[in-house]
């Protein structure tokens, strides 16, 4: 396991999904020079700009123009990811619709789910395997970060399928940490409450910036500084407050639930 002067874990090379802006633009820009980038998203034109913005002598950054709200999508980026050998995955793309449920576009709200909590999903199935191979050959830790937010606590009426796709997020997380406790992958869920990036704007809210957004920036350096240390990080004092001890409990159950189910199946295997 190797540490920068920081303390912070550092990988040798990073999947960034929607590394086009916002808080994935962030992690980008926030991690070190020496890790290798490939950037994928849509904007083949903002992703082609960051790239040669960060590049440096000797560092490999590739661009990956795919929509992760598609089949093709999601295998084109897990191929290119798989042979560019990562060792950090950052499922950071994520959208939403905001309005009634009713009234909002179906395909909106369809690809919304698709590319929240379908494509983090696929690309964690996908991925964890060659990352988890390869960090057991070389005795190192991989690492990965699953966006999710603070919405996905509780039901968000005008947001509910957003809300929703983030509380999968949340539980899917959890559950693959208890599942992976003994595997050399620090899986992060990070929860960021309000942050000032487009994503508002893209889906459709009109109310402006909301009052105590942070920097996309912020989001991604304590990410980045919790991976490893924490299981979940939160932006804001509030909802560590808040919403830590729930997703304590969380965490606790679901350790407890994959160490009785180990049992279980282990006294299964003996009756037979
Ligand atoms: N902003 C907030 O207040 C906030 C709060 C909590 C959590 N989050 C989460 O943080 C993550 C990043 O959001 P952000 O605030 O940085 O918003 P953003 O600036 O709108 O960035 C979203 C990114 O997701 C990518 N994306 C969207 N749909 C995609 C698709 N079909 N295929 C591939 N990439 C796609 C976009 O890339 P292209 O357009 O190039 O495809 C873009 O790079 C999201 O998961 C969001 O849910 C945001």
């Amino acid at each position: 396991m190797l540490c920068n002067k920081r303390g912070a874990r550092t990988y040798t090379a990073a999947l960034i999904t929607g590394a086009s802006s916002g808080i994935g633009e962030a992690f980008a820009r926030a991690l070190p020079p020496e890790t290798d980038l490939l950037l994928t998203g849509r904007n083949s034109d903002a992703l082609g700009t960051l790239a040669t913005e960060l590049m440096r002598d000797g560092r490999r950054i590739e661009v990956v123009q795919a929509d992760l709200a598609t089949d093709d999508g999601c295998a084109t980026v897990i191929e290119a990811a798989d042979g560019f050998g990562i060792d950090l995955l950052i499922n950071n793309a994520g959208l939403g619709r905001f309005g009634p449920h009713l009234a909002n576009p179906a395909e909106a709200e369809a690809m919304t789910v698709r590319v929240n909590a379908e494509a983090t999903t696929r690309l964690c199935r996908g991925l964890f395997p060659g990352m988890l191979a390869r960090a057991r050959a070389d005795h190192r830790r991989a690492g990965a970060v699953n966006l999710a937010s603070t919405v996905a606590f509780a039901p968000v009426p005008q947001f509910a399928v957003y809300a929703a796709s983030k509380a999968y997020v949340v539980s899917y997380t959890e559950a693959l940490q208890a599942e992976l406790a003994r595997e050399p992958l620090d899986l992060l869920l990070a929860c960021p409450g309000s942050v000032a990036t487009s994503f508002g704007a893209r889906a459709g809210y009109r109310g402006g910036r909301l009052p105590g957004a942070i920097t996309p920036e912020t989001v991604a350096q304590k990410a980045l500084a919790a991976l490893g240390r924490q299981k979940v990080v939160y932006t804001d004092c509030l909802s560590e407050k808040g919403l830590g001890p729930v997703t304590g409990l969380r965490g606790l159950g679901a350790l407890g639930l994959a160490t009785g189910l180990g049992v279980f199946q282990s006294l299964q295997a003996m009756r037979r």
